[in-house]
């Protein structure tokens, strides 16, 4: 719940700016025939002005610096009076953040009793909202959004029965919608998002003038089966993020005004059962996605003709989609994923020249319907079919889909090889094809790709080289071909993407030096580089890692160094954002940016392990081992303050362990094992918690009594041979990295594009050996 509020109150944050935008403050100074200001009304607004301290905002905002007693009150800032009567009929304060007070019963708000109009919108206003609140019955227009009210809402708000706009957004009032608010039969835009309310959704029966409803982000907990039929001026339902359960709430199908209905992430279950319909449906957009609904999509949606968009996504239908989905005409946004669907996927889809976005993945269909046919002017931009159980050759139609800026074919049973043809999608950002059957070449087709940003083949049974196409991909941010045949020697010629964060060439057939003195090394942008389980050889020069800027930078919200020349990642990691969401972290961003790990274990280098890695001082994760370096352990190692996992095992690395490592207070994994290791062990917290196994194979440590007392009688510290169990306890060590990855995040918020590159790291970590 926490996180979800913490989500919410960032769209609350952008959505505030944008209300000022849309709500310019009245020139309450330009009335010609300005009446003048009945005492009484004066009196209660100089009341008020004690709780609405004069001070100086921004130009814009209103204040009552002006509100001086020797000055008609109906010329005041923010005060509109009756032109016959100078009666204040209307007060907008909003955004007055020092205010900072309660409203009591006492509050000379409450003589106000002619006002039409009331904004005390944002301004830090807290505790409950007092009964007097009843007294302002003439009221048409109250909004008390983004203050930090309480408690319930008093019933005798009930005799607000001229209102037609109310707004209590992001406020903290709890309990049921007061059942007095059933008098509210001219309310026409309710807004209660962002509360906690349980209860009492029952009144919205009465509510027959509404025609915007929002009661997202509460905790209602019913079952909506309350007849909503009858609100026959509604155009948008919200409901999201709530704890409604039961039915689909099909009364509201037959409201022909309504547009909207917003219900995902509730409790909804059973099949979604549409029963009548208005034969002149306006809706256009239909989210019931994070729901437990099930059985087969109804054909009956078809029947809503003017649907635009469809968010079924995250529930469990099964079989196979009504070809008569086909006949949505205006259809745009399609998102079947996370589903049990199965079977063909209709290829009339292909056909519609206004579909944006279609989304199938996470579901168990098996082909295309054949034959495909893709018209002229289909307008798909994001395709993902990913993770389903397509077992068919690498689908060339998608070629002519012309506009296609997002692919994802991954985690099905693709064969063939890539084809040339993709060169005519020339504005694909990102192609995700891994975890495939794929063969052959990558095409060198990148000279015509020059807006991807993101290119996934990991996990394929790719050949021959890197395509040096990939050059022109200026913009590219990840590159992933883990897990592969590709033969090739190091990429120095990528070093000028300056961008690049992210280099994964993992388990492939590389070969060669990393390192040459007449080459440039660049890669000034990398943040992530895994170059594991390859046959790289060679030395590495001392400053190696000097260049590699980003690994040192520390990420800030406000001054990101490379926020403008980066533009927006938010596209590349939706699939995470939807983790996020879930509730598994709270700020994404900033955990990837600060996300950097060096992976170079698995190869053959040799020479000293370049001093300059103690210049990354954001490291996280850094992994040398099973290479033969040589010499001491730098002792700038023990710069990399935030380092998390460091493993520098199955070397042939000499002298005494840098006691400033054990300074390293985020150190939560080590492996030093296998090496010619000597002298004593730092008898620090992060070295004392490691398993006896980390240190073994090293003729001359001392200092591991109670690190390895425990675990076993013959202490293996002692012998420099590899014991045959040399695999280690699969538990511990692996719990240990998952903690760090967890506390760190790929492994669990990157799901899609970083999280298998060290999830199955882990697996394989062992398997290796
Ligand atoms: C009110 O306005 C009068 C005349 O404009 C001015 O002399 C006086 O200082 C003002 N009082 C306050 C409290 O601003
Ligand atoms: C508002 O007032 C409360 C005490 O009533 C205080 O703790 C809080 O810091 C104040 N907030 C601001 C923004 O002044
Ligand atoms: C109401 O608030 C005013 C000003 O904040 C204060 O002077 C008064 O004592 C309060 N009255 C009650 C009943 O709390
Ligand atoms: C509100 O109205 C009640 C009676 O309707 C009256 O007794 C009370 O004084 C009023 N409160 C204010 C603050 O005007
Ligand atoms: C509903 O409004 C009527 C006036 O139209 C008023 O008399 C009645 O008290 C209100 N009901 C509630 C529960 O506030
Ligand atoms: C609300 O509607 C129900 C019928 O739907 C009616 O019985 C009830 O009197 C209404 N309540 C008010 C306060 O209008
Ligand atoms: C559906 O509509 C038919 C005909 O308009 C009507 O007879 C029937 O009662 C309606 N069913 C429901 C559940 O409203
Ligand atoms: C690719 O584009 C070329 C020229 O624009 C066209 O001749 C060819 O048919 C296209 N290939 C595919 C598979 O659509
Ligand atoms: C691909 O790029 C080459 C070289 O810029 C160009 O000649 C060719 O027309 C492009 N092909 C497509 C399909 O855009
Ligand atoms: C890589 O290619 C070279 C020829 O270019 C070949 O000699 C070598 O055997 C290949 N290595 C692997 C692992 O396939
Ligand atoms: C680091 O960059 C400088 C120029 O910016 C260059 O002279 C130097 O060779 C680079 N170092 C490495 C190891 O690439
Ligand atoms: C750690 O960094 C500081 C400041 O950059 C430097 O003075 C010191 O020599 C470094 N320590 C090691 C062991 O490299």
């Amino acid at each position: 719940m926490m996180i979800r509020s913490q989500s919410y109150c960032f769209r609350g944050i952008i959505t505030i700016s944008f209300f000022f935008f849309l709500n310019p403050l009245p020139n309450t100074f330009a009335s010609p025939t300005r009446p003048l200001c009945r005492h009484d009304q004066r009196d209660a607004l100089l009341e008020l002005k004690k709780v609405f301290p004069s001070h100086t905002l921004n130009d814009d905002l209103v204040t009552t610096l002006s509100w001086n007693k020797s000055v008609d009150c109906c010329s005041w800032g923010g005060v509109t009076c009756d032109d016959m009567l100078g009666e204040v009929i209307s007060l907008k304060l909003q955004s007055y953040s020092t205010a900072n007070t309660s409203l009591n019963s006492t509050s000379g708000l409450f003589k106000l009793h002619h006002l039409r109009h009331l904004d005390l919108s944002d301004c830090s206003l807290h505790g409950e909202i007092p009964s007097s609140i009843g007294n302002l019955s003439r009221l048409t227009y109250l909004d008390l959004s983004f203050n930090q009210f309480i408690g319930e809402i008093p019933p005798s708000i009930g005799n607000l029965n001229q209102l037609r706009y109310l707004s209590l957004w992001s406020n903290d009032f709890r309990g049921n919608i007061p059942t007095s608010m059933a008098n509210f039969t001219k309310l026409s835009d309710l807004n209660l998002k962002g509360n906690q309310f349980t209860g009492g959704d029952i009144i919205l029966a009465n509510l027959t003038s509404l025609s915007e409803l929002d009661l997202s982000f509460n905790h209602f907990k019913s079952s909506l089966s309350v007849d909503l039929s009858r609100l026959q001026n509604l155009e948008r339902f919200i409901g999201n993020e709530n704890s409604f359960f039961g039915p689909f709430p099909s009364s509201l199908l037959m409201i022909s005004s309504l547009k909207m209905i917003s219900l995902d992430r509730n409790h909804l279950e059973g099949p979604l059962v549409f029963g009548n319909m208005s034969s002149s449906s306006k809706l256009r957009s239909l989210d019931v996605s994070y729901n437990k609904f099930g059985g087969l999509i109804p054909t009956s949606l078809s029947k809503l003709q003017s649907l635009y968009s469809v968010d079924l996504s995250h529930n469990n239908f099964v079989g196979q989609v009504p070809r008569s989905i086909s006949s949505l005409v205006d259809l745009s946004s399609l998102d079947l994923s996370y589903n049990k669907l199965e079977g063909e996927i209709p290829y009339l889809l292909w056909r519609s020249s206004t579909l944006w976005s279609l989304k199938l993945s996470h579901n168990i269909f098996s082909s295309f319907n054949k034959p495909v046919e893709v018209v002229d002017g289909a307008s798909i931009r994001e395709l993902n079919l990913g993770s389903n159980s397509l077992q068919v050759p690498f689908p060339q139609w998608i070629c002519k889909l012309k506009d296609l800026w997002a692919l994802d074919l991954s985690n099905n049973r693709f064969t063939g090889s890539i084809p040339q043809c993709l060169k005519n999608s020339t504005s694909l950002s990102e192609l995700r094809l891994q975890n495939n059957s794929l063969s052959g070449f990558i095409p060198d087709v990148f000279i015509n790709l020059t807006d991807l940003r993101s290119l996934d083949v990991s996990h394929n049974n790719l050949v021959g080289k890197l395509p040096r196409s990939l050059i022109h991909c200026k913009l590219m941010r990840l590159l992933n071909v883990d897990g592969n045949k590709i033969n090739d020697t190091f990429p120095f010629w990528l070093g000028s993407l300056e961008i690049l964060k992210v280099l994964v060439l993992r388990s492939n057939a590389f070969h060669g030096p990393v390192y040459n003195p007449t080459e440039y090394i660049g890669f000034r942008g990398l943040r992530i580089i895994n170059i594991a389980t390859n046959n790289f050889f060679g030395s590495l020069s001392q400053d190696y890692f000097a260049n590699w800027t980003q690994m040192y930078m520390v990420w800030s919200n406000e001054d990101s160094p490379e926020s403008d020349s980066m533009g927006d990642d938010s596209h590349m990691y939706e699939d995470s954002i939807d983790l996020v969401y879930k509730g598994v972290e709270t700020d994404f961003t900033r955990i990837f940016q600060a996300f950097k790990a060096i992976d170079f274990s698995g190869n053959r280098f040799r020479g000293h392990i370049p001093g300059s890695i103690g210049e990354l001082s954001e490291l996280r994760f850094l992994n040398l081992s099973g290479n033969a370096f040589t010499g001491n352990i730098p002792p700038s190692l023990a710069n990399i303050t935030n380092l998390e996992a460091l493993d520098l095992s199955r070397n042939n690395l000499s002298g005494e362990i840098p006691q400033g490592l054990g300074k390293l207070s985020f150190l939560s994994y080590i492996n030093f094992s296998h090496n010619h290791l000597q002298g004593f062990v730092p008898q620090t917290t992060q070295f004392q918690s490691q398993k006896c196994s980390s240190f073994m194979g090293n003729s001359g440590l001392f200092g591991l009594e109670k690190i390895c007392k425990e675990n076993h009688v013959n202490v293996p510290v002692l012998t420099s041979q590899p014991p045959k169990e040399s695999l280690p306890d699969p538990k511990e060590p692996v719990l240990n990295w998952i903690a760090a990855a967890i506390a760190f995040g790929p492994g669990v918020f990157c799901g899609l594009v970083l999280g298998h590159i060290f999830t199955s790291y882990k697996h394989e970590w062992f398997i290796a050996r």
